[in-house]
């Protein structure tokens, strides 16, 4: 009796499962949505820890060029990707008020996750980014200038002190500079990681970043300066390759020659106030070729109509594949070309709206996107003045590095390394 009765529960089961993986998987194929077959128990998955998903995502938009929305399934959860300034528009924007929510999530059994603004939700989202703001304003960010200006100096020490750069890891030396950039800044405890090469709220930051089956794609923003850290690798790189750069700085040390500039100490802000350097040291072409963050999530509060033929459901997973964009022809012809004159003025109005978004848009856009910009500008700056940047032979250009497979976000997953060349300015 009873291995009847347990065959007859397993067969329900067997014909439940067969019978919600059916509906699953015609999900997208229902509403008319170009889609690439799911796997049975990822979904769409299938490419994690294998890829980062910023390259994954670039492959979705080419291999789909034609359509402003692709369906993909997390695990068997349908979520959509968004591949249209239009779209991106509606959703982080004009209709922000149905997208306020990110889908991911720290959950509430993670103490520290579910209280982090990244990933927090709505009503606790709008209280922590008021407050979160009000540490952002322009008065507080000249009150840090003091701290940029002398972590700036020892991340120049730190390099003087170097013997063999092909040994210096990049991504550990401005790690350290933006640890105790940020450390500083954000807890008022002064760290040594420029000086020491260790600092215990590194090791926090790290363990924050790592990818955790049990905390899910939880991850901080507080802590996001390790994104900074990728962004120096990347600048740097193609900085010296730059006539454009190049030009400018020839006019700061021309300056200074004729003494116009009168302090060395000056030099670093005349270079900032040059107003056509800024696409380089931005990094605004950096970040279009290696945004962070490869897609923007939101998750709609209700049912919402994306055109005549298409509503999605409330809690449908919606991606902006902002990346996907980025390396569009369309919208930035040669793609791959590192050309920072593309941001110039005059040259700027060829940017179609909501094609550019390494920070986001919207409401929930960057908080830290001023403070992260200065940051990075000073230390840029300061290096560019003392030093010539010169590849190592052997060592992988940007172009050439691979992106880290099992983290989030789009960082080099290797040893980065480069000549620093003393200048005489
Ligand atoms: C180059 C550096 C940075 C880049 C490219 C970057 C990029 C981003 C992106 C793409 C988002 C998501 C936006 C959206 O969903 O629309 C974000 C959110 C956020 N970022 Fe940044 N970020 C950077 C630096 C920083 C820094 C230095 C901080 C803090 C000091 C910071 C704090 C935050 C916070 C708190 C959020 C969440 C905002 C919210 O949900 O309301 N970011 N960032």
């Amino acid at each position: 009796m009873i291995g009847v009765l347990i065959s007859a529960i397993v067969v329900c089961l067997v014909t439940w499962v067969y019978l919600r993986w059916r509906s699953v998987k015609q999900y997208w194929a229902k509403r008319g949505v170009p889609f690439l077959p799911p796997h049975a128990i990822f979904g769409s998955l299938t490419f994690l820890l294998k890829k980062n998903p910023g390259t994954w995502m670039i492959e979705m938009y080419q291999r789909f060029p034609k359509t402003p929305v692709i369906g993909i399934w997390l695990f068997w959860r349908p979520a959509l990707i968004i591949t249209t300034p239009e779209l991106a528009k509606r959703i982080l924007l004009k209709d922000h008020h149905v997208f306020r929510d990110r889908f991911m999530s720290g959950g509430t059994h993670d103490p520290i996750g579910s209280l982090n603004i990244l990933t927090t939700n709505d009503p606790l989202w709008t209280v922590v980014r008021r407050r979160i703001s009000a540490i952002f304003t322009a008065s507080k960010l000249r009150a840090l200038q003091p701290l940029v200006d002398t972590k700036s100096r020892q991340l120049i020490t730190r390099i003087k002190n170097t013997e063999d750069y092909s040994k210096q890891n990049l991504r550990k030396l401005f790690a350290d500079y933006t640890t105790d950039v940020f450390g500083t800044a954000a807890f008022g405890v002064e760290t040594h990681a420029l000086r020491t090469g260790e600092d215990p709220m590194r090791t926090i930051t790290e363990a924050f970043m790592t990818f955790d089956w049990f905390r899910g794609l939880c991850w901080s923003s507080i802590f996001f300066f390790p994104e900074l850290t990728k962004f120096f690798n990347f600048t740097l790189f193609p900085i010296w390759a730059t006539d454009y750069f190049k030009k400018v700085f020839a006019i700061v040390v021309a300056q200074r020659k004729d003494n116009v500039i009168k302090d060395p100490k000056d030099l670093v802000d005349a270079l900032l106030k040059m107003k056509q350097d800024g696409p380089v040291i931005d990094g605004v072409e950096t970040l279009r070729l290696y945004p962070p963050m490869g897609w923007l999530d939101r998750i709609p509060s209700q049912d919402y109509q994306i055109d005549e033929k298409l509503t999605i459901k409330k809690g449908t997973p919606v991606y902006v594949n902002n990346i996907g964009m980025h390396y569009d022809p369309k919208y930035f012809p040669e793609p791959l070309k590192y050309d920072p004159e593309r941001f110039m003025p005059g040259n700027e109005q060829n940017i179609t709206q909501f094609t550019y978004l390494p920070f986001g848009e919207g409401p929930r856009m960057c908080v830290g996107m001023r403070f992260g910009l200065t940051s990075v500008r000073h230390a840029l700056s300061s290096l560019a003045l003392k030093y010539k940047f010169e590849p190592i032979p052997g060592a992988p250009k940007p172009t050439e590095v691979e992106f880290e497979k099992k983290g989030l976000f789009l960082v080099p997953g290797q040893h980065m390394a480069i000549n620093f060349i003393p200048r005489d300015v």
